[in-house]
């Protein structure tokens, strides 16, 4: 499973970039407002940082509009892919840009139904999420798993992309279950480091090395 940040903060896309792990970025319109910076720019910004695939979000009512504005940022670097909303207009629109080789990630996913529309019309990436089913009292993981085995049951080539995710379980999960990426904010990316037993066990090496090499310097000593 590939892990790819939800954030459009370029400190910590650095950060992820810098930790070796980082293998792709999701943005979406509320991430991105969060910036101030005008939003082809920053998505420029970001794609001379990450390697891996950068989604970066349409915003119209109509189909049209929708694909212009994929064309646009598709132009920005080969590994834009063009995020497109679960709606007609967002599927009508998605299906034109990958007609014209423009790779897209159907967002705002909420059920196996609209994740067999994306495959349907190519999608590179479906982004079911979780965290957000979670939220109004249902279960995201469940829905992963059936959307999993739907495709795989079909044979559909759109990879999974587990989004909306909260918190490291959430990530192990959604691996254990077969996604084939996951999109999490710099949080909970950070907290996949942490084990309390591996601060003590570090502490414990560091200690002992250092009483180790006091020995060694106080036998030389005598
Ligand atoms: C995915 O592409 C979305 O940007 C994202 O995961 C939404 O997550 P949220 O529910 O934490 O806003």
């Amino acid at each position: 499973m590939k892990l790819f940040l939800d954030t459009a903060h370029l400190a910590d896309i650095e950060t992820a970039n810098g930790w070796g792990i980082l293998q792709g970025i999701t943005t979406n319109p509320s991430l991105a407002a969060k910036e101030g910076l005008e939003f082809h720019d920053l998505i420029r910004a970001i794609t001379d940082v990450v390697a891996g695939p950068v989604s970066a979000e349409v915003v119209a009512d109509n189909r049209d509009e929708m694909v212009a504005q994929g064309q646009v940022l598709a132009k920005i670097a080969d590994n834009v892919v063009v995020k497109v909303p679960m709606s007609r207009e967002g599927v009508a629109a998605g299906a034109r840009l990958v007609g014209m080789g423009i790779p897209i990630n159907v967002t705002l996913v909420f059920s196996t139904a609209q994740a067999i529309l994306a495959a349907t019309i190519g999608a590179t990436f479906v982004s079911p999420f979780l965290g957000r089913i979670d939220d109004v009292g249902n279960d995201g993981l469940s829905l992963l798993a059936e959307i999993v085995e739907t495709y795989a049951a079909q044979g559909y080539d759109t990879e999974v992309l587990a989004a909306s995710l909260r918190h490291s379980q959430h990530v192990v999960q959604s691996a254990r279950i077969g996604a084939d990426a996951a999109t999490m904010p710099f949080a909970v990316m950070d907290r996949l480091f942490d084990h309390p037993l591996t601060d003590i066990g570090n502490e414990r090496f560091n200690k002992d090395w250092q009483a180790y090499q006091q020995a060694l310097a106080d036998r030389r000593k005598k």
